[in-house]
């Protein structure tokens, strides 16, 4: 791909505007010589204004959600693309949430631009682990973990029972839940069946990736390694 249309892709300008970073000497190589919109040069030799050129496509991102943002590119309000470079709002292909959490759920969020990859996160059929920890609001009953593991449990106005999930007792009011399918705030309706409602919740792994020292709010690229840590099994304690 031509070198114009790579940068203007990754969302640094129009095409007319990187022509003129070109010319404008901002794109060099690592020595800062000044690159040429027709030099053949690897992505990683790249430099705008002496910073690295942003991965290409086929990225994974991974976000320590704050509480309060949507995963939304439309809400008024504060959403999730914030708080990356406004530049990755407009990248194509598009980066998208690999689904969703809500607005008053924290933890990790996934973004990719690879339509296949995310299909294979999300899709049910992959068995993907997705281990959210809640805080609830009365004492558990005892017979959630059950209930939830049984793969007959119904919510409100679905077609489709749930898929099986795994609760582990924390706590009298805290709980972790493993689900391997992501329907409409399926954690607080899960809770909400029995009784009990959700006052914090937080994802805390998606398969064996975890945020680990990731502060909320941060985010960054996956390398290959982690993102194959997504399709493992999540780490039992
Ligand atoms: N389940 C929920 O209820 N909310 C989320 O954000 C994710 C799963």
């Amino acid at each position: 791909m031509k070198l114009v249309k790579l940068i203007a892709n990754l969302g640094y300008g129009s095409r007319k505007e990187v022509a003129l970073m070109f010319r404008e000497g901002r794109i060099t190589d690592p020595d800062g010589e000044v690159l040429y919109a027709d030099d053949k040069v690897p992505h990683e030799h790249i430099r705008i204004d002496d910073e690295p050129l942003d991965p290409p496509s086929g990225i994974v991102l991974m976000m320590n959600k704050p509480l309060g943002a949507t995963c939304s590119r439309k809400d008024i309000g504060r959403v999730v693309y914030d708080l990356l470079p406004p530049r990755y709002r407009v990248r194509d292909p598009a980066l998208s949430t690999v689904g969703r959490l809500d607005r008053e759920t924290s933890g990790l969020l996934l973004f990719t631009d690879d339509g296949a990859m995310l299909h294979r996160i999300i899709s049910p059929k992959s068995q993907v682990a997705k281990v959210y920890e809640a805080t609830l609001a009365s004492d558990l009953r005892g017979d959630e973990g059950e209930l939830f593991a049984s793969g007959t449990m119904m919510l409100e106005s679905e077609k489709e029972p749930l898929e099986p999930a795994v609760l582990q007792v924390l706590g009298p009011r805290r709980a972790r839940l493993t689900l391997t399918e992501g329907r409409y705030h399926q954690v607080r309706r899960m809770f909400a069946a029995t009784g009990n409602h959700v006052d914090a919740l937080t994802r805390v792994s998606v398969g064996a990736l975890t945020m680990d020292d990731l502060p909320p709010g941060e985010w960054r690229a996956l390398e290959d390694r982690e993102i194959a840590r997504i399709f493992e099994p999540p780490a039992q304690d």
